[in-house]
């Protein structure tokens, strides 16, 4: 018999993380990362939000115990991410709720929760997505098939193109979507758009899922929410997934939840129930440390308010970044072709290069972007922003100015 892992096929990471390792392992001290979705400060640090430290020193000076709470997690923070995310647009004993560790597994569970219910049940997600999508689907071991979301040439959803193709998916079907900020895109559907693919998933008996990640570096908290609300009202069924990573900045700490919209009430406590489940076989009891100080912040007005203050300026900057980045852009390169950044939302865009001119701009211009070009605008600072725009324009072959 050969060893236990003698044939065990590799597992190759994804592109982000490659790309982390890979910048992570480059000596060169003026190197420049814009790939992975971690929001940086002017200095280029990611900061603990004020907010967050002040929860977590309220929490460490009065918390009396770390025994277990229960599967599902805290239902004080539970009930905050609900408030925060679908406000009062659904009935509360509609909904089922577990904490899990960061989005990602809100999504594993989620979507083991569709495979237990409906086997056979397609998952589509957006061509392109977040690579951890079709890779979790994938692991959970439900079909997916993708619809197209892009028109590339100018940078804005492609509406037509994806409701033509979720025509094509059948009745039950679940359909990831992104809140806000898509990721990788930076485009997100307008509210005409919205309301023609709510209007499709309605009519087809479509579930939509709704991942949540980057609530708040949109256009604002509330306004970031508002096409999930009204989803939210106006279907049976729904799941969301939340991540608390990038709005609280509790990346390593692992924040998230899972809440499912039931029918009616009485298909709630058979999904908590399954939730509970899935979350004991998983990992067990998700972590709390993170979740408290989310609930922390959200129960306590001052802290909310400090939170929400400090996330404004964190979209302010981003949203500033793209203005910059593009006049950059527009004056190395002499074009208008990257214009399209200040339509955009969230810390991400694609810019559109080509393999070539990534591979270019990280060996030459220790430049860092993912292979489809997606750059974490987050990323830039007043000193890179001009190195960045000059080695874009060099690697399309436009004349660097002096
Ligand atoms: C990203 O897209 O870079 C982030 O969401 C981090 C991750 O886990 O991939």
């Amino acid at each position: 018999m050969t060893s236990l892992f003698g044939a065990l096929p590799p597992a190759e990471p994804d592109p982000i993380i490659r790309l982390m390792q890979a910048f992570a392992a480059d000596p060169r001290p003026d190197r420049i990362d814009l790939g992975v979705g971690v929001y940086r400060n002017a200095a280029g640090r990611t900061p603990v939000m004020a907010a967050v430290a002040a929860a977590e020193a309220r929490i460490l000076a009065r918390q009396e115990t770390k025994g277990y709470l229960g599967l599902a997690g805290d239902p004080g923070f539970l009930a905050a991410i609900r408030a925060l995310v679908l406000g009062e647009s659904v009935e509360v004993a509609r909904l089922a709720a577990v904490a899990t560790p960061g989005g990602s597994s809100a999504i594993r569970q989620a979507l083991e929760l569709v495979r237990a219910a409906r086997p056979g049940a397609t998952v589509w997600i957006s061509d392109p997505s977040w690579p951890n999508h079709a890779a979790i689907a994938d692991a959970v071991g439900l079909a997916r098939r993708s619809y197209r979301y892009l028109d590339a040439a100018h940078g804005s959803v492609a509406a037509d193109a994806m409701l033509a193709d979720l025509e094509g998916a059948a009745a039950g079907d679940v359909v990831i979507l992104q809140a806000c900020c898509h990721n990788p895109s930076g485009a997100d559907p307008s509210a005409e758009d919205w309301a023609a693919l709510a209007a499709l998933l309605d009519r087809r008996g479509l579930i939509p899922l709704v991942d949540v990640a980057y609530q708040g570096f949109g256009e604002g908290l509330a306004e970031d929410m508002a096409p999930l609300r009204r989803l939210a009202a106006r279907f049976p069924e729904l799941l969301v997934t939340v991540s608390g990573s990038k709005s609280f900045g509790l990346y390593r700490d692992r924040v998230g939840a899972v809440l499912a919209l039931c029918a009616v009430a009485a298909e709630a406590e058979p999904v908590q129930g399954r939730l509970a489940t899935l979350n004991r076989t998983a990992f067990a009891f998700p972590p709390d440390h993170g979740a408290r100080v989310v609930a922390t912040i959200l129960g306590d007005p001052v802290l909310r308010a400090d939170w929400q203050a400090e996330l404004d300026g964190m979209r302010r900057r981003v949203a500033a970044n793209r203005v910059a980045l593009a006049e950059a852009l527009r004056s190395e390169t002499g074009t208008d072709r990257f214009d399209f950044l200040t339509g955009h939302r969230g810390m991400f865009s694609l810019l559109g290069l080509a393999p070539g001119e990534i591979a270019q701009l990280r060996s030459l211009h220790g430049l860092y972007l993912l292979g489809d070009s997606r750059a974490n605008l987050a990323g830039l600072s007043a000193a890179s922003l001009p190195r960045v725009a000059r080695a874009i324009a060099a690697v399309l072959g436009t004349p660097e100015r002096a």
